[in-house]
């Protein structure tokens, strides 16, 4: 694989800034972004009332902690336009999320806004191991969905030959890497997995093509997926993670060099970690729920945002911010069997320790009379005949009770069988009677 490790000079001078100064810098944003917001969104003024806080309250960043939290039902709640703090015609662009239930959530960016979310990406693609004059071929969805018009304006900001061919159409996503060479690939794990098959349909080695480096998020994913594509593709594999609410991707990102969790773009987005019941801040090192309080952004500024995806903050290496470990999965996606919490990702690397298993899969939850059950419906792999994936299958099965300490079904499919996505990959499919 290439060395993409960053040369001197290739980094902002905040990226290697001291904690001081990059406290202080935050200090300085954190007032100004709590003002904004208290002075031009009603929700903010009502809450902060409520709690009995007021902007200048804030005096230190740990002061943070006094104000309220802001959570998805607030911009529900809002819609469309309500969480806004710029007139409307300031705005000079929206994006929404659809979300499972209800009306989606709507965001929105100003000029500098874009600005900054251009930056903020394309120090996430420095990051991966992008440079100006790479080709980069962006496969995530271009839309309401900010992954692919996030990810377009770091890779033109960063001076990439952008291909915006947004999800979808898996031949063609195929031919165009062989045609157009590009160096890298931005897309969904999951979906990243269709092209590798697709690939191997049309009898194209994965490990020929011209690509270097994967960037790949919106969505969980393991150590050991990121393995199977560094092995199946031979490019580096490195994550990016964001959320609309916040500014969309681009918030924290991996270094290719390191490879060991996700830096944290401090400098616009103040992350804590609660107690996910008690809502109490968490120091750093200690497991809980990941907040952000928008530091820079002016159409909608959010404050201690609760995002329900679970990690942990480390301490920086590859460069001076903070970093998150890799996203276990969202608070939503636990799954509770007889007293047993799991998550679909430590399914994954289960799966991923079986050879004859593919990383296509779902977890099927059903039940009967009162009780739960889980079933792991998953693809052997191609080479795998199907009575050898079926002996895999109980493997598996064995491995998830012996790990986890549950017992689940598992069942082993041909492939292609399992539902496909072209972007997020629905991992949990709750066929259980609503209570
Ligand atoms: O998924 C933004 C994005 C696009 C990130 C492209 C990375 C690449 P939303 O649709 O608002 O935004 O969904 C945000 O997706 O709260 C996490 O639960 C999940 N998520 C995003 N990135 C990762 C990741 C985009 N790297 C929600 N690892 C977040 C795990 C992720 N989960």
């Amino acid at each position: 694989m290439h060395d993409l490790s960053p040369r001197p000079g290739d980094l902002e001078p905040i990226e290697t800034a001291s904690t001081d100064e990059l406290r202080s810098l935050q200090l300085d944003r954190l007032r100004w972004s709590v003002h904004h917001a208290y002075e031009n969104v009603p929700h903010y003024r009502a809450s902060f009332d409520a709690a009995g806080v007021h902007p200048d309250d804030v005096k230190d960043l740990s002061d943070l902690a006094k104000l309220p939290f802001t959570a998805k039902a607030d911009l529900r709640d809002n819609y469309p336009f309500g969480m806004f703090a710029v007139p409307r015609s300031d705005v000079s662009r929206v994006h929404a999320s659809s979300g499972t239930t209800g009306k989606p959530t709507v965001v929105g960016y100003t000029r500098d806004d874009l600005d900054m979310w251009a930056s903020v990406m394309a120090r996430s693609i420095r990051a991966a191991g992008g440079r100006a004059g790479h080709m980069l071929h962006n496969a995530y969805g271009y839309g309401l969905f900010t992954g692919g018009l996030g990810a377009h304006g770091g890779a033109e900001r960063l001076g990439c030959t952008v291909v915006p061919v947004s999800g979808g159409m898996t031949e063609r996503q195929v031919q165009l890497i062989q045609d157009f060479q590009p160096d890298l690939i931005m897309v969904t794990p999951s979906y990243m997995l269709s092209v590798i098959d697709e690939m191997e349909r049309q009898g194209v080695d994965p490990r020929s093509t011209s690509l270097k480096v994967g960037i790949f998020g919106a969505e969980p994913w393991t150590n050991d997926m990121r393995l199977e594509m560094e092995q199946r593709l031979d490019m580096h594999a490195v994550d990016i993670y964001g959320l609309s609410e916040v500014i969309g991707p681009g918030v924290a990102s991996e270094c290719v060099e390191t490879k060991d969790g996700l830096h944290v773009w401090e400098d616009h987005f103040y992350p804590e970690i609660i107690d996910p019941f008690t809502g109490e801040v968490l120091p750093d090192g200690e497991e809980g729920e990941l907040v952000f309080t928008s530091l820079t952004k002016q159409a909608m500024p959010i404050i201690r945002y609760r995002t329900r995806d679970l990690t942990r903050l480390l301490p920086g290496t590859a460069r001076s911010m903070r970093r998150i470990e890799k996203i276990t999965g969202r608070s939503d996606d636990m799954i509770i069997l007889r007293g047993v919490n799991l998550f679909p990702t430590q399914i994954e690397e289960l799966i991923l320790r079986t050879p004859e298993l593919s990383p296509h899969f779902q977890c099927v939850l059903d039940r009967t009379g009162n009780l739960d059950s889980l079933t792991v419906l998953v693809e052997r792999r191609e080479s795998a005949p199907l009575d050898v994936a079926r002996t895999a299958g109980a493997e598996l099965r064995r491995l998830v009770k012996a790990s986890i300490g549950v017992t689940v079904g598992v069942d082993v499919v041909d492939p292609d069988t399992v539902e496909r996505s072209v972007g997020k990959m629905r991992r949990i499919v709750d066929h259980r009677p609503k209570r």
